[in-house]
């Protein structure tokens, strides 16, 4: 539990991942029923990147810093816009808080965070919003106890874990059963890093080993992958991908890609429906 967010906050892979999340969710509004979004590994949800761990990398100077100018017709808008709301850039929000600013009454966020400190700050931001719960505990575990949902019948699993383990990429594979076998109607989101090829096409082609279906992969390289001590991409796989997400993800990928100067994007239909 070494892993603290708050040296990364607002970085490429932050923008990118939240930007594809606002899409996720903003396609549950389309209808009136309820959903349920479960955010397995959320973090303190509030950033101030002018805090000592954000000053010390500044990466976010690279990710959202380059941001500021996108007007109301860029196609990142509907997430920069939260970012705003909540004082952004200085103050970034992260995953629990965008998905909260989109819930309606009949809405509900579950939130896990392993580390108490970050789950008291987290709880801390809540304690006033009824529909959202926040838990001290293992997201992974989380997946049997809080699943499925009892708010829904229908949401997205967020899985964005720190990528600490050697052996993230297997409890990936296996969370991602589980969800299955628990909610076998469920939208599944999972960040994860590139920084060699070889490890990320062993994830997807194992998911498509185990049978899984509808996999769709949206990645943001910022450089060729080569180096595999160095986070030069960030990837989002989406199990279930609503209607339209692949286009309106091609569109951001490439707003980013000429904002943030990165080395190319892709979205990859991994295993069809
Ligand atoms: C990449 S950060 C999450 C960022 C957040 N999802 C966002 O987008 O704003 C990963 C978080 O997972 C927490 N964590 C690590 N292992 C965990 C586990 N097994 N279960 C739940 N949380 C965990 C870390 O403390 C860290 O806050």
């Amino acid at each position: 539990m070494n892993y603290r967010h708050a040296y990364h906050a607002g970085n490429f892979a932050d923008c990118m991942k939240h930007a594809l999340l606002v899409s996720l969710i903003s396609s549950f509004l389309r209808k009136p029923t309820p959903f349920m979004v479960l955010d397995t590994h959320a973090g303190i949800g509030r950033y101030d990147l002018r805090c000592e761990e954000a000053e010390k990398t500044q990466e976010w100077r690279t990710g959202i810093g380059l941001l500021t100018e996108e007007g109301p017709d860029s196609p990142l808008a509907p997430w920069l816009d939260l970012v705003r709301k909540e004082g952004g850039p200085e103050i970034y929000p992260g995953s629990p808080l965008l998905i909260s600013m989109m819930l309606r009454e009949q809405d509900h966020l579950i939130c896990c965070e392993k580390h108490p400190e970050d789950k008291r700050r987290l709880y801390g931001i809540f304690t006033r919003t009824p529909n959202v719960t926040v838990h001290e505990r293992d997201g992974y575990e989380a997946l049997r106890a809080l699943l499925p949902p009892q708010t829904a019948k229908r949401g997205l699993v967020l899985i964005d874990p720190p990528f600490e383990e050697p052996n993230e990429f297997a409890r990936l594979e296996n969370a991602v059963q589980t969800i299955q076998a628990r909610f076998s109607n469920g939208m599944i989101a999972i960040w994860y890093p590139i920084k060699h090829r070889t490890p990320v096409r062993a994830f997807h082609m194992a998911l498509q080993d185990a049978g899984v279906r509808d996999i769709l992969a949206a990645e943001l390289l910022m450089r060729p992958p080569v180096d595999p001590d160095r986070l030069n991409g960030s990837g989002l796989l989406v199990i279930k991908p609503p209607f339209g997400f692949a286009e309106q993800a091609k569109a951001q990928l490439e707003r980013l890609k000429t904002r943030l100067n990165a080395h190319e994007w892709s979205v990859t239909q991994i295993v069809p429906e």
